[in-house]
């Protein structure tokens, strides 16, 4: 059957893993590995904005031998005028694989029902796994095991960001901890979800609305902006309620003292995070950015060969 990757919890423990590990290998020998020789075409749809997804997936793409398509939903017959599933069915004869960034995850759960071909969320208004696997890559460079380790992500607790550290830290056995306002809370269901993995990986998952106690010794910091895509309507409301999540030098100065400092970008510096702390010595955010080419390298090169 075709394996999709459309949550962080999509892949089990040893195949996140696994996936890590292969994706270290990539990062030593960008070139080793070919499994879209021919060359072979990925479609990567675009419904919203991107820079590191855009270049990394293309780049990425064509280090395994095959053609990046790119696709932008407005000069396509995606987005109203022609169904996901539809527009599978059409892709799946052409191309060996489809990464799709979207508004509902249901799209993209629609997308994977009516294909063969191997679909990615490349970030939709639920989850962002492929950057999860970015970051988890980052931490483990810098920290070795991630399993054991305390990750904090403060700010909006219902974003696409907070609720894949959930599902992913929690399949890689980490403690995880989200602080938000009790309105931007996770949704109750990934939280549940995330509490029954942490539950066989030896991770746990506690919510918080108070930034200093979720922070308090933590091995890893980690934010997003305020103002996710498709809420810019919401922007001087959700920057009045986060002001007291912002990352700051006091408040990393409270986790341990060599905690990392994540943050998957574009930042709003200033907002979510000062400049002090995303230029600092705790940040790894370019380590960060450079792992998305890495880790979905290797995320394709797993799921070609299920
Ligand atoms: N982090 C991330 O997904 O960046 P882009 O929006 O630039 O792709």
């Amino acid at each position: 059957m075709t394996r999709h990757f459309l949550r962080d919890d999509d892949v089990t423990q040893a195949e996140q893993s696994a996936i890590l590990d292969l994706a270290i290998e990539i990062k030593r020998d960008r070139w080793a590995r070919k499994p879209l020789a021919g060359p072979q075409t990925v479609a990567v749809i675009f419904d919203k904005s991107s820079t590191r997804t855009r270049v990394s997936f293309a780049v990425g793409i064509a280090d395994l031998g095959g053609v990046p398509l790119i696709i932008s939903t407005a000069s396509s017959q995606l987005g109203g005028k022609e169904t996901a599933s539809d527009t599978a069915r059409v892709l799946e004869r052409q191309v060996a694989a489809i990464v799709w960034r979207t508004y509902a995850q249901a799209g993209l759960v629609e997308m994977a029902a009516g294909t063969t071909v191997p679909v990615i969320n490349a970030l939709s208004d639920d989850f962002h796994p492929c950057q999860l696997l970015a970051d988890l890559l980052t931490i483990r460079e810098h920290r070795g095991e991630l399993a054991g380790l305390t990750v904090t992500f403060l700010g909006d607790g219902a974003s696409n960001m907070a609720q894949s550290y959930l599902l992913a830290g929690a399949t890689a056995g980490m403690h995880v901890r989200v602080a938000s306002p009790t309105d931007y809370a996770p949704d109750d269901r990934v939280v549940a979800d995330a509490d029954a993995i942490a539950a066989r990986t030896g991770g746990s998952i506690t919510l918080y609305t108070d930034a200093l106690e979720a922070v308090a010794g933590a091995d890893v910091v980690v934010t997003d902006t305020w103002v996710s895509m498709g809420k810019e309507d919401e922007k001087a409301e959700r920057l009045t309620r986060f002001g007291q999540y912002r990352v700051d030098a006091d408040l990393m100065a409270l986790a341990k003292p060599d905690a990392l400092f994540l943050h998957c970008l574009p930042a709003d510096r200033g907002y979510e995070v000062t400049t002090e702390v995303i230029d600092g010595p705790q940040s790894v955010i370019w380590d960060e950015a450079e792992n998305r080419l890495h880790a979905q390298k290797a995320l394709m090169v797993w799921l070609l060969a299920q």
